[in-house]
């Protein structure tokens, strides 16, 4: 409990920092973090929790806290200290299970969020998922366009190879001892993969797995049963008699015990795991920057899409998030582009929904966040910005207000449709002709890379509407994000890609 109070208090001070809204990467990456999910996202990956399901150590076809965990140490684990090369860099090279880890991710990366930064978080969870300390988010960190040097350690090695390996990555002997503990604490040892240590028919779980300490969750039950002399842990007490895999014997003891003893205080388990998780997932390559620490924001707009509706209206989508769902009264204000009927805020919608947002790592944190979403009808003119009254305060984005800040091309996904390939369908101002409405996809393969521009064209299937005409193109539908783009009057309007309601998916 004091724990936990102590690392609420640094939260609070640390929460409004130097944010303002749109930042796309940060904006990401709080969503995934905090409430697990993105705006809009298609079905089949609405949510980054749902594919984790929780901590149960079942194989569920590679969607463990464990592997999560793991995927993650393997990908560090070719950072190399003295030339700055190698980190948590998506130039990971796996097999088996772990490749259902990264499968996990895939619809995650964008022209923003790289696929790193989504195993970066992939830890978060599944460290706090698991019941464990929170672990803090960096982000900013780029994917290698190659794969890596192989540098993960395997269990015959012998301990100056271990410490040479966590030497490299860039931890020191004691380092490495806690590390291990704190990844062996989830997950266990498979038999498909180590075949003499788990033997078929020893079956505790799904695919066979033997927990390292007999709990699943992120305990210290690796350290305590490991000093009582109670440990299950197949890489201390090896098969048969055989210490050729016994890994973690050779690096728990490589100290005299010592480091092990002090993590057998469940609070100091919990602070070093904290920090050394951290630390692992920010070892990046030397040349990658990386963002400040990724705070819960207490006033979060996503989603937001200006488009003309089924009824020959401007119709404005957005979702405000607050940290506390404790207010009484909700309401988005908007002055028009052009300031004459809603000059002074007095045009308002009440939100059309709200939901409290539940995960782990909010619940850990003691925040009880509420969603609102809008979805409201604007009058004769286009939006130029809107705010928020929250209980008679007013949230404009530290002054500005929210901008929109064009209409003249703006991306339909009511009518966009999605089937063998996805068509999207874009609105442009009828007072005047654009010579070109184009978009520029950004597509995802190993890695997410800008490629030809698509050009949409008049689609006289569709009735102008709201004061827009609409045009379409066809895409083939892999996965991928685009800004969309019109040229009118020799002037070039764009609305860029932000979130993820932009995205859609092969699978929906
Ligand atoms: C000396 C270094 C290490 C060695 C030799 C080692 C070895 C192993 C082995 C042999 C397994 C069983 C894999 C399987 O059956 O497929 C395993 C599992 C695991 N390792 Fe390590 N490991 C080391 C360090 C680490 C570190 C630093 C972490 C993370 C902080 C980590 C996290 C995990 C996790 C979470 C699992 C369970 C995976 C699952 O249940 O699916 N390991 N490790
Ligand atoms: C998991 O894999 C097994 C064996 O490959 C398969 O029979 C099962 O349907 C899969 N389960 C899920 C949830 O995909
Ligand atoms: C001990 O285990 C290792 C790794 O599985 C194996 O290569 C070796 O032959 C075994 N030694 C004995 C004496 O069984
Ligand atoms: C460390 O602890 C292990 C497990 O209890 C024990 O087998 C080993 O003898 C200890 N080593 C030392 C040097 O105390
Ligand atoms: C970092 O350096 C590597 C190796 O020289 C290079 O391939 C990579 O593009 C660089 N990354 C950045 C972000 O500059
Ligand atoms: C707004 O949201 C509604 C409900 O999800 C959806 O049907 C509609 O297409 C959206 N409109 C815009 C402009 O995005
Ligand atoms: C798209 O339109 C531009 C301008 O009209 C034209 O120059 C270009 O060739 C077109 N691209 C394709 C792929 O048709
Ligand atoms: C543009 O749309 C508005 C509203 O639907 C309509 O009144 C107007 O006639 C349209 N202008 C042109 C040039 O089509």
């Amino acid at each position: 409990m004091i724990v936990r109070f102590i690392q609420l208090l640094v939260f609070v001070q640390l929460v409004r920092g130097d944010y303002h809204w749109p930042s796309p990467l940060i904006d990401q990456l709080e969503g995934l973090l905090y409430e697990g999910k993105q705006e809009g996202l298609p079905d089949r990956v609405v949510d980054l929790l749902a594919q984790l399901n929780g901590c149960i150590p079942q194989d569920n076809n590679g969607s463990t806290a464990a592997e999560w965990i793991r995927f993650a140490y393997h990908d560090m684990a070719t950072h190399n200290i003295d030339d700055g090369t190698g980190g948590l860099d998506n130039s990971i090279n796996v097999g088996g299970d772990l490749e259902a880890a990264m499968f996990d991710f895939i619809d995650f990366p964008n022209k923003y969020l790289f696929y790193s930064d989504v195993t970066a978080i992939g830890v978060v969870l599944a460290t706090v998922g698991c019941g464990g300390p929170v672990v803090a988010l960096r982000g900013g960190r780029i994917d290698a366009s190659s794969a890596g040097p192989p540098g993960v350690p395997t269990p015959d090695q012998s301990l100056d190879d271990f410490i040479e390996s966590f030497r490299k990555q860039g931890f020191t002997q004691e380092e490495m001892i806690a590390l291990v503990a704190c990844g062996h604490t989830v997950g266990g040892v498979h038999n498909p993969d180590f075949p003499t240590l788990v033997p078929p028919g020893n079956i505790q779980f799904e695919d066979n797995i033997v927990l390292f300490d007999g709990t699943p969750q992120f305990d210290n039950a690796i350290v305590t049963q490991y000093l009582d002399g109670t440990t299950d842990d197949l890489l201390v007490i090896g098969a048969n008699g055989n210490s050729t895999l016994s890994s973690d014997l050779r690096v728990f003891s490589s100290d005299g015990n010592v480091t092990m003893q002090s993590l057998a205080s469940p609070e100091n388990f919990a602070s070093t795991c904290a920090t050394l998780l951290g630390r692992m997932i920010d070892t990046v390559p030397s040349n990658v920057t990386l963002t400040d620490g990724i705070q819960p924001l207490p006033v979060k707009v996503a989603g937001v899409q200006l488009a003309p509706g089924q009824d020959d209206t401007l119709v404005l989508n957005l979702t405000l998030r607050l940290l506390s769902n404790t207010a009484r009264q909700v309401t988005l204000h908007w002055a028009d582009r052009d300031s004459t009927t809603c000059a002074s805020g007095t045009c308002s919608a009440s939100p059309t929904n709200s939901a409290l947002v539940t995960t782990p790592l909010v619940g850990a944190l003691g925040l009880s966040p509420i969603k609102y979403t809008f979805s409201t009808p604007i009058a004769d003119t286009s939006i130029g910005t809107f705010w928020f009254e929250v209980d008679g305060q007013v949230e404009n984005n530290g002054g500005s207000g929210y901008a929109i800040e064009q209409d003249r091309v703006l991306f339909v996904p009511g009518r966009s449709t999605l089937g063998a390939s996805f068509t999207i369908v874009a609105a442009v101002r009828n007072d005047s002709v654009p010579s070109r409405v184009y978009i520029n996809p950004y597509q995802r393969d190993t890695i997410v890379i800008r490629t030809a521009s698509v050009n949409l064209t008049l689609d006289a299937s569709i009735p102008p509407a709201a004061g827009y005409n609409f045009y379409s193109g066809s895409v083939f539908a892999q996965d991928f994000t685009f800004d969309l783009f019109a040229e009118i009057d020799g002037m070039i309007y764009e609305e860029e890609f932000r979130d993820t309601h932009w995205i859609p998916s092969e699978f929906s």
